[in-house]
């Protein structure tokens, strides 16, 4: 079912977007890899080598206006059009509306909204155009990362939260504008993941151990990619549309 496929996967130099190629790599999928690291990528594509579906690293920033279409025509060069987008990049950003820094509140917009609405609109319209042309007899799939912060608010991340509530939206809105081209825009929310995540936004360790002991085990990347990729294989007139997955012991 999904042997052969090719995808486009954003943050796949670390955390859940890593795991998602390794998970898609061993069931053949070819994997666009993409992220702003091209040694942590490089290292992605040397770690995964030998599997059934390739990896080709690509790396950028995905605040720059044309990254998703350079991201689906670099796929297209090396084996074709992608019919799977997940968009994993993301960042977080610690602290409450008063206590947190109001100089990352732009970088975070950009990047966990604004560069999540592009890629929504270049892929869905790239996915669109295919699916016309072939009759929508092939599945296409965009998956994206929201959070249980964008659907439950949360008093002590909630600017962070609020890019999650934003992208929801989106995608629900954008299920609803192409699911009759059989495109599955799919939205996952996962609880606390253990990933490069929490260090990469600066959020405190001490606190994050401490929600690791009062909630844990937390989850794993690979966790959340075992579900991704159980969504893509479904088959064509089935879609699991929201998922969400927590740490068994977290509360909210
Ligand atoms: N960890 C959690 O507890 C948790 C919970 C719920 C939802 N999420 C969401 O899950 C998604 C993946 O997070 P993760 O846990 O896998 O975190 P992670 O390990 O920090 O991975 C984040 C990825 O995003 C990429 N990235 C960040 N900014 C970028 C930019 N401007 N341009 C291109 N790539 C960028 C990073 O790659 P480079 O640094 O190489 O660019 C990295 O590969 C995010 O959307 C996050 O909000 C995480």
């Amino acid at each position: 079912m999904t042997e052969g496929r090719i995808a486009v996967v954003t943050g796949a130099s670390s955390g859940i977007g890593r795991a998602v190629a390794s998970a898609f790599t061993r069931q053949g999928i070819h994997v666009l890899a993409a992220g702003r690291s091209g040694d942590r990528l490089a290292a992605v594509q040397a770690e995964l080598a030998g599997r059934p579906g390739t990896v080709v690293p690509h790396s950028g920033d995905m605040t720059h206006a044309a990254y998703t279409e350079e991201l689906l025509a670099a796929a297209e060069r090396e084996w074709g059009p992608a019919t799977i987008f997940v968009a994993s990049a993301g960042q977080g950003l610690p602290g409450t509306v008063l206590g947190s820094d109001a100089n990352r509140w732009e970088e975070l917009i950009e990047a966990n909204y604004l560069a999540i609405l592009r890629q929504l609109r270049a892929t869905a319209s790239e996915f669109k155009k295919h699916a016309e042309a072939d009759g929508g007899r092939q599945v296409r799939d965009i998956v994206v990362i929201g959070s249980t912060v964008g659907r439950q608010i949360s008093a002590a991340n909630p600017v962070y939260g609020s890019t999650k509530f934003a992208v929801h939206s989106l995608v629900e809105a954008l299920r609803q504008e192409v699911c009759t081209h059989n495109i599955r825009v799919t939205l996952i929310e996962p609880g606390f993941v253990r990933s490069g995540f929490q260090e990469a936004a600066g959020y405190d360790m001490e606190w994050f151990e401490a929600v690791a002991e009062q909630s844990g085990p937390l989850l794993v990347p690979e966790d959340v990619a075992s579900v991704i990729d159980f969504v893509v294989s479904r088959p064509t007139h089935v879609h699991l549309d929201d998922i969400r997955l927590r740490p068994t012991r977290q509360k909210v």
